[in-house]
C-alpha cells in the first residue's frame, strides 16, 4: 500500500553523488524533503535541483535537509551535477540518491508505470524528524515544482506543531491563522492574548503565534 500522512517512513542504504547514505543516519534529527524526478540531463529537472540549491539557506534555516533521487548511477549524477551549477548559476550541495536498483522508489511509490513507465515521477515528501510523512506531492513530468510551496508547508507544519492554530487558504509566515476548531472561542481569547476575531463561531482568526 502507498506511504500515508503520519506513516513512519522505510530506512534504507542507497548510493548517492556524495557517496553511500542510510537514509535515517543522514537524516538525523532535520525534517527532510525528499523529492525524485524522471531522469539526469532532462531540462525541467536541471532547473529544479539548480532551484532547491539556490534555496539552500531557506532550508537551513528551518532545519531542512533536501535529498533528491532518480534511477541514474551516482556516476551521471555527479556529471550533470556539474551542468546544474553550471547552468543555473549555483553549487548543489545536497546528495541525489542514485537509485539506479530502484530500491528507494519502490519503497517510497516514487514510480507510476501509467503515467512514466520505469521512470521516477516527480514526488515530493515531506518527513519530520521523527521520520513521520508529514506531506507528499506527485507532479506530472512535464510541469517543474514550486519549491516556495514546499517552503511554505514546511513553515505551517512547525508552526501548527508547536500551536493551536491551522493556516488558512494562500497562508505565509507572518499572515493570521485559523484557531483550531476544537478550541472553544473564550479558551482562544485566553490562548491568543495577540486578539480573537470570530467572523462565525466556527471561524476565528488570531495573529500569528509565534510572530
Ligand atoms: C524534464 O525534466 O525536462 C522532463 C523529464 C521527463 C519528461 C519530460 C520532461
Amino acid at each position: 500500500m502507498a506511504l500515508q500522512l503520519g506513516d513512519q517512513v522505510p530506512d534504507f542504504t542507497q548510493d548517492s553523488s556524495q557517496g553511500p547514505i542510510n537514509f535515517y543516519e543522514w537524516a538525523g534529527d532535520s525534517w527532510v524533503v525528499l523529492f525524485s524526478h524522471p531522469a539526469d540531463y532532462t531540462p525541467v529537472c536541471t532547473t529544479e535541483l539548480g532551484e532547491v540549491a539556490k534555496l539552500s539557506p531557506e532550508f537551513e534555516k528551518r532545519n531542512v535537509k533536501t535529498i533528491a533521487l532518480s534511477v541514474d548511477s551516482a556516476e551521471s549524477h555527479q556529471g550533470w551535477i556539474c551542468d546544474i551549477n553550471e547552468t543555473q548559476s549555483t553549487t548543489v550541495n545536497y546528495p541525489i540518491l542514485a537509485d539506479s536498483d530502484r530500491k528507494v522508489a519502490d519503497l517510497y511509490g516514487m514510480i507510476h508505470p501509467n503515467s512514466l513507465n520505469n521512470l521516477t515521477v516527480r514526488s515530493v515528501f515531506i518527513i519530520d524528524p521523527a521520520k513521520k510523512l508529514r506531506l507528499t506531492i506527485t507532479y506530472p513530468a512535464s510541469t517543474g515544482r514550486n519549491f516556495d510551496e514546499i517552503l511554505r508547508v514546511i513553515d505551517s507544519l512547525q508552526l501548527t506543531d508547536n500551536y493551536s492554530v491551522a493556516t488558512p487558504v494562500n497562508w505565509k509566515d507572518g499572515d493570521d491563522c485559523v484557531v483550531v476548531p476544537s478550541i472553544p472561542t473564550e479558551e482562544a481569547k485566553q490562548k491568543f492574548p495577540k486578539g480573537v476575531r470570530e467572523i462565525k463561531p466556527y471561524l476565528r482568526m488570531t495573529p500569528q503565534p509565534n510572530k
